[in-house]
């Protein structure tokens, strides 16, 4: 097992990596709690030990459970059960439940402390870590949330065993990310769809972890963190696209690598080494048919770092940083290469 500190002073905490690190759950809930709120979905197929003493609060499946209602429901169930500020939260799930179970947390009693046990890739390398809390509305996505730090996260890497493909795809897009903001293991020669370790989750949780202590609050550094997301979530605003969060984060990450090669700031080769780590994990590296460029530049400017111009993570000589007022034709340009 391997245990990663996100150092943020008093909010520090501990991330357990490794196979069957939901044994340390009981351990990490903290004696004076005497009760405990275990969030999770009916998909969910993991559960925690009865012996905590748990009063379980099902939200629904999907996206649909990041509401204001469902967090007005989360805290009435918790009230009725007698919960006090001295009781914990304990989400079990992927980054749909520990964004609603912190974000519970974050408000019931103006605070009380929370547990991630994150089931799914995507939640163990990235949606569980970092005190992003938050819920949607009918307007746009994580509008409403707080920056709320869990006491403590496990990411127990046989749960990752069952995980369905393309819900483990999907981890692997965020996995891929971190090969361009940190030291990751590289994936087997010739292999493809290759199946992640602990060490890799573990190399994963500890450069996000890094990138949190040092600007908990996204002033500057965190943003690295959305490298390939801003053509994945104007895909993903764009709509009715078969893809998944990272499948749709690997293809900006090729572009990204596009851009970044226009704009002189990497070589021919390091852009197809982000080929190379994209194929590795069996990740798509073109746009899905259909998507309109217009579109999808409109959408780069509605992104909500856009505020001096379009503004993308890019690769460079200085690593990986925000990059604003990109030139429109150089943007089109790229996304034609994705075609
Ligand atoms: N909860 C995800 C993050 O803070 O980045």
């Amino acid at each position: 097992m391997t245990v990663i500190n996100v150092g943020l002073r008093d909010r520090s905490y501990p991330v357990h990596v490794g196979p069957k690190a939901l044994e340390m759950l009981g351990e990490l809930i903290p004696s004076e709690a005497r009760r405990v709120a275990v969030i999770t979905q009916e998909s969910i197929p993991w559960s925690v030990d009865p012996s905590i003493g748990a009063l379980t609060i099902k939200v629904p499946d999907g996206e649909s459970a990041k509401s204001l209602s469902v967090i007005e429901d989360i805290c009435r169930k918790m009230t009725a059960a007698g919960f006090t500020r001295a009781d914990v939260v304990v989400a079990v799930g992927g980054g749909v439940v520990t964004d609603v179970g912190g974000f519970a947390a974050a408000v019931y009693h103006r605070g009380i402390r929370f547990i991630n046990v994150a089931t799914t890739l995507l939640a163990q390398v990235d949606a569980a870590i970092g005190g992003k809390t938050g819920v949607n509305l009918v307007e746009g996505k994580n509008l409403v949330g707080a920056f709320w730090q869990p006491t403590a996260v496990i990411c127990d890497t046989e749960m990752l065993t069952t995980l369905p493909i393309r819900e483990y795809r999907s981890g692997l897009g965020e996995v891929a990310k971190y090969h361009f903001l940190g030291s990751v293991p590289a994936t087997p020669e010739g292999s493809t769809g290759a199946v992640v370790d602990a060490e890799v989750v573990a190399a994963c949780v500890q450069i996000k972890a890094d990138v949190v202590a040092a600007d908990e609050r996204e002033g500057g550094r965190r943003a690295i963190l959305n490298y390939g997301h801003t053509l994945a979530h104007a895909i993903e605003t764009a709509g009715a696209y078969d893809l998944r969060h990272g499948e749709a984060v690997a293809v900006g990450i090729a572009y990204a690598a596009e851009v970044a090669r226009r704009l002189g700031r990497i070589s021919d080769e390091r852009v197809a080494e982000h080929h190379q780590v994209l194929s590795g994990y069996d990740l798509p590296s073109r746009l899905p048919r259909g998507l309109d460029t217009e579109e999808l530049l409109e959408l780069f400017n509605r992104d909500k770092k856009a505020v001096q111009g379009v503004t993308l993570v890019l690769d460079g000589p200085d690593g990986v940083e925000p990059v604003t007022g990109i030139d429109t034709t150089i943007l089109r340009d790229a996304l034609g290469t994705l075609r």
